[in-house]
């Protein structure tokens, strides 16, 4: 079997749940890495035996063995490096959100048609057990029609990675876009209009660290999302209300009308979720077809952040 050989950029905390999934699939090899931190990088590829590493991600880039990369870095940083691994003719995975305003999404994702290469965006919650598992209960008609999707993603965090501080907006690009991706999956949709509030409350976080985010859907569905970085009680949970039933997700397990209809732990929930990414991303290339959560998937998440901000910003809805 002939093995996509794959690099990547950034040793950080996400790349090793990355690598740790992209050495799971039979159908491709960790070929390259690439960091700036010698002893991450000699660390990571002697675990995942890499063949050949480099500082300056340029080099791997140049490398004419390697046929797609995952970028890895901080925010700020993946629309040029979107841009320069297609440019070097790889297929591209990369880590949300997918640039910094809609129309460098939208540059990345013509760049790829017009060059004929595969671009997959890292939207773990479509590749999660729970996920799948309430995903394959809509598709059954255990809920009938979906109205209404809602979440909320409440919690206290002080302590991040120092790049954050670089970022203008944190909250609504980085973790609202995943839970706006799910809403898309669920509802079969993309968004119509959207209002947002946001409010900084901590002084130490870019931009906002709480806010409310609604959305009216083009098949007139319903999203609405709530998070706040400063609460002192942890609560995750997504809800979708349909004509004939309602299907909860909490991060460990799903519920229909109240009863647990699925269950995972922590460990199965993650490490499969990031082997069926990288699954799906490696077969997609293979199979010249688009991922699940392809760049032309992911243009429609960002539609949506890009409007929340707006609305945050102007007090106002937006139309999409
Ligand atoms: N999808 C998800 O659920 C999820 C969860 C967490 C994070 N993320 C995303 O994953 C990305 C990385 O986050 P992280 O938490 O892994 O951050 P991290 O631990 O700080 O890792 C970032 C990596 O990027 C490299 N890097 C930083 N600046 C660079 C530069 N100028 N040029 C080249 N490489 C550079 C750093 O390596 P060197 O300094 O060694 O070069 C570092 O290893 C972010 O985009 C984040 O939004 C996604």
């Amino acid at each position: 079997m002939t093995k996509l050989k794959v690099g990547l950029i950034g040793i950080g905390s996400i790349a090793l749940n990355h690598l740790e999934g992209l050495s799971k699939v039979e159908q491709a090899q960790i070929f390259a890495l690439s960091s700036r931190t010698v002893t991450a990088l000699e660390a990571a590829a002697e675990r995942f035996g890499a063949e050949r590493i480099f500082q300056d991600y340029r080099e791997l880039l140049q490398d004419d063995e390697v046929e797609a990369v995952w970028v890895c870095t901080p925010n700020r940083l993946h629309y040029p490096m979107a841009m320069e691994v297609l440019e070097a003719g790889k297929h591209l995975f990369l880590e949300k959100p997918m640039a910094d305003t809609l129309d460098e999404c939208r540059q990345i994702h013509r760049t790829a048609e017009a060059k004929g290469l595969s671009v997959s965006l890292c939207y773990l919650s479509r590749y999660m057990p729970t996920c799948r598992a309430a995903r394959q209960a809509i598709d059954d008609g255990r809920i009938g029609r979906p109205l209404m999707f809602v979440g909320r993603r409440m919690w206290r965090r002080d302590e991040f990675p120092g790049w954050w501080r670089d970022e203008k907006h944190l909250a609504i690009p980085h973790f609202a876009s995943h839970s706006i991706d799910l809403g898309i999956w669920y509802l079969g949709t993309r968004g119509a209009e959207v209002f947002a509030m946001a409010a900084s409350k901590k002084p130490q976080f870019p931009g906002e660290s709480e806010y409310i985010l609604t959305t009216r859907m083009e098949n007139d569905t319903m999203m609405n999302f709530e998070f706040s970085m400063t609460s002192r009680h942890t609560q995750f949970d997504h809800i979708l209300i349909g004509e004939e039933g309602t299907l909860t997700t909490l991060p460990n397990t799903v519920m229909l009308n109240g009863e647990t209809i699925f269950e995972v732990d922590d460990d199965t929930l993650y490490s499969q979720g990031f082997y069926e990414e990288a699954r799906e991303f490696v077969a997609a290339v293979n199979e010249a077809r688009p991922s699940l959560t392809s760049s032309e998937e992911a243009l429609k998440s960002m539609e949506i952040v890009e409007a929340a901000l707006r609305s945050a910003e102007t007090g106002s809805s937006v139309s999409i």
